[in-house]
């Protein structure tokens, strides 16, 4: 029987969480190793994985603050983040092409959105595609807009849950 695991993640997961990224994210949409990294060692509470027999095969990982600008691009590394700040900030939501279309990262948020409420976080934001509003809206985010970013030369929309 397939297993599963959702947990915290560690610094031993950083390769595996780097080919995901670069492996599900087109061209200079991915994180480079070294912003997984810090992502993982300034707040692990905020990155999960999901394994799967034992593999990872996807994440999510985020920052926490006070005050949210999202097309701030050095809060990508962290900067700005305050663990105790209600606001937090999906900035990755990955998972293995291999394993894609299988309810992965629907099991992700789940389990993200709840660990959040339980650690008294007030909000989760995030921006995403066009194609995958309707993803985070079955998981209760509501659209707030187009965003400013134009990461990867894309457009992006806004999107927020309050916990
Ligand atoms: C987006 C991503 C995380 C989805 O992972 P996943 O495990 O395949 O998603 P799920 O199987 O949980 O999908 C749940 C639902 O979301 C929607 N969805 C998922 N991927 C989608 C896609 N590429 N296009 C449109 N809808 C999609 C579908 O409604 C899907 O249900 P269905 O398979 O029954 O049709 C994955 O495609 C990925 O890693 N993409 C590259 C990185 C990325 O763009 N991340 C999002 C950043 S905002």
């Amino acid at each position: 029987m397939p297993s599963e695991n959702i947990r915290e993640v560690r610094l031993s997961d950083l390769d595996r969480c780097y080919e995901i990224e670069t492996t599900a994210y087109e061209g200079d949409e991915a994180a480079s190793r070294e912003k997984i990294q810090t992502r993982i060692e300034i707040w692990p509470a905020g990155f999960i994985v999901l394994e799967h027999n034992g593999q990872v095969a996807g994440f999510i990982n985020s920052g926490a603050a006070f005050d949210v600008e999202m097309s701030d691009e050095a809060f990508k590394e962290l900067k700005g983040h305050d663990p105790d700040g209600p606001n937090v900030v999906i900035m990755s939501v990955a998972v293995d092409p291999e394993f894609q279309r299988q309810g992965m990262a629907g099991r992700l948020l789940t389990a993200f959105i709840e660990r959040m409420h339980r650690s008294g976080k007030q909000r989760i934001l995030l921006i995403c595609q066009t194609r995958l509003i309707d993803m985070y809206a079955s998981h209760g985010f509501e659209y707030l807009g187009e965003s400013a970013s134009e990461h990867g030369g894309l457009s992006w929309h806004e999107m927020a849950l309050t916990l």
